[in-house]
């Protein structure tokens, strides 16, 4: 049960199906283009659309929003320190802006970063600066049916070899993923963190972690890791954050805010310094760096909720409850569920369509058209180079929908099974110049079933 009441409302409303095929058709069957009025559950994204507290919310009217030396920067200041143990902090107006910062401060032309696995901006942020970034996960990552408690975990074998390969002095960065976004946001063990610290400092690497989802990993941990089964989620944080060199870390997740984010660090060493001139260039000076002072209010009361019992163990439960319900209607999903998103791989779900008709983007418009559901698709089409399955996330906002909008959910999931070979498949018929970029704006139609799929131009 949850352990809060609604105070505020937001009125959501279900469109008849004809006006679901209307705005579904206008939106080129890529669902990024739909009205946000036009969704009933909104399952894109964990990323900037939770609910805040009323604590955070009456911070919000404390915010000062003076240029330099904002005092609610100190606050935020002070809940890093005290939550994530990171002395400095370089504040970013969210979690790719920190990436700018800190991946534009430690490679260059032609280095190799290593991480569990990169989310698609740190990729394109390690890549921008002319870097290569290889991902290191553990095979059972890519195993949904593998129970191992810890698939988000960093492939130290892996890694090695890829340094014997390419020179350790080419290797400036190893980062670790916590959850691993990637991987259908498995969790990382702190024996694992404190393997990839120890391997970062024989090749002489910065240890960075992507915290954005660090109290949801602290949970499982706590639950899956013997070693700390008796402690508070408080505590396995700053043990886990305390073998990096470094963070970045996205507000918009377990700092329970909207927009925000930023660059921990030990000290105001050279790191730091770079950083902070990198921040002032990029974000804006060095006590708001794109946030108002508003949103660094809300955003320190945030971060110290996020380790506060019940709510990390309350939050992850709302989504094994969801991969739960999808399971028991037989829905083909990605196990054990993730920290902050269920995972239905749609090359099981819809077995009739070849993989070149993107089975996992026609779940996706299904699942709208079905119920007015939005989730987004991990797979050859966001992906076009990808070996991986079709995967289609549904990411649950904290906070925000209760059981039955989630039993809607999964209702809606089984419809669109039940539909089987109705399905069709989707072909593109207009895509940006950045292939990478291609899921967010690329319209697509729907494949006549009679003639064969054509691959995109
Ligand atoms: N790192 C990870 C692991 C992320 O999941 C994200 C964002 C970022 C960095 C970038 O943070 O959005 O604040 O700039 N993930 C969102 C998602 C967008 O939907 O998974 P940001």
């Amino acid at each position: 049960m949850r352990s809060y009441k609604t105070t505020m409302v937001e009125p959501i409303r279900l469109l008849d199906r004809e006006d679901r095929e209307a705005a579904l058709r206008d939106a080129g069957f890529n669902v990024f283009a739909l009205d946000s009025a036009d969704v009933f559950v909104d399952l894109l994204t964990d990323s900037g659309t939770g609910t805040m507290s009323n604590e955070q919310w009456a911070a919000m009217f404390t915010g000062d929003e003076a240029y330099a030396g904002s005092d609610s920067f100190r606050e935020l200041e002070a809940a890093v320190r005290d939550v994530m143990g990171f002395e400095r902090i370089v504040p970013a107006h969210q979690g790719r802006g920190a990436e700018n910062v800190l991946y534009g401060a430690l490679v260059d032309d032609g280095d190799v970063v290593l991480n569990n696995a990169h989310f698609d901006t740190t990729r394109a942020h390690v890549a921008a600066n002319g870097g290569d970034p290889v991902d290191c996960p553990v095979p059972e990552a890519r195993d949904g049916d593998s129970d191992h408690p810890f698939k988000g975990n960093f492939d130290v074998e892996t890694a090695r070899r890829v340094v014997d390969d390419v020179g350790a002095e080419n290797v400036p960065v190893v980062v670790l993923t916590i959850t691993n976004n990637s991987m259908a946001g498995q969790p990382v063990s702190v024996q694992n963190t404190r393997e990839v610290a120890a391997f970062a400092q024989e090749i002489d690497a910065t240890f960075v972690v992507d915290a954005c989802r660090f109290a949801e990993n602290a949970h499982f941990v706590q639950r899956r890791e013997p070693e700390f089964a008796d402690e508070s989620v408080a505590a396995v944080a700053r043990e886990q954050l305390s073998y990096a060199d470094a963070c970045v870390m996205s507000g918009k997740k377990d700092g329970l805010v909207n927009v925000g984010g930023f660059v921990g660090l030990r000290d105001d060493g050279e790191l730091y310094q770079q950083c902070r001139q990198r921040g002032i260039l990029y974000e804006g000076f060095s006590t708001y760096g794109g946030m108002s002072g508003r949103d660094l209010a809300a955003f320190a009361v945030g971060l110290r909720e996020a380790v506060e019992p019940p709510y990390v163990a309350e939050r992850v439960a709302q989504v094994e409850a969801l991969c739960e319900a999808l399971a028991d209607r037989g829905i083909p999903v990605y196990q054990p569920a993730g920290g902050h998103a269920v995972y239905v791989n749609a090359n099981e779900a819809l077995p009739h369509l070849p993989r070149e008709a993107f089975p996992g983007q026609a779940f996706v418009c299904e699942l709208y058209r079905e119920g007015g559901v939005r989730a987004v698709e991990l797979g050859r089409f966001a992906f076009p180079e990808t070996e991986r399955d079709d995967l289609v996330r549904l990411a649950v906002p904290r906070r925000t929908y209760g059981p039955d909008h989630l039993e809607h959910v999964a209702d809606t999931a089984a419809a669109v099974c039940e539909k089987g070979e109705a399905v069709t498949g989707y072909e593109v018929v207009s895509e940006p110049p950045m292939p990478e970029l291609r899921h967010f704006s690329a319209e697509l139609r729907p494949v006549d079933p009679a003639r064969e799929p054509t691959s995109p131009q």
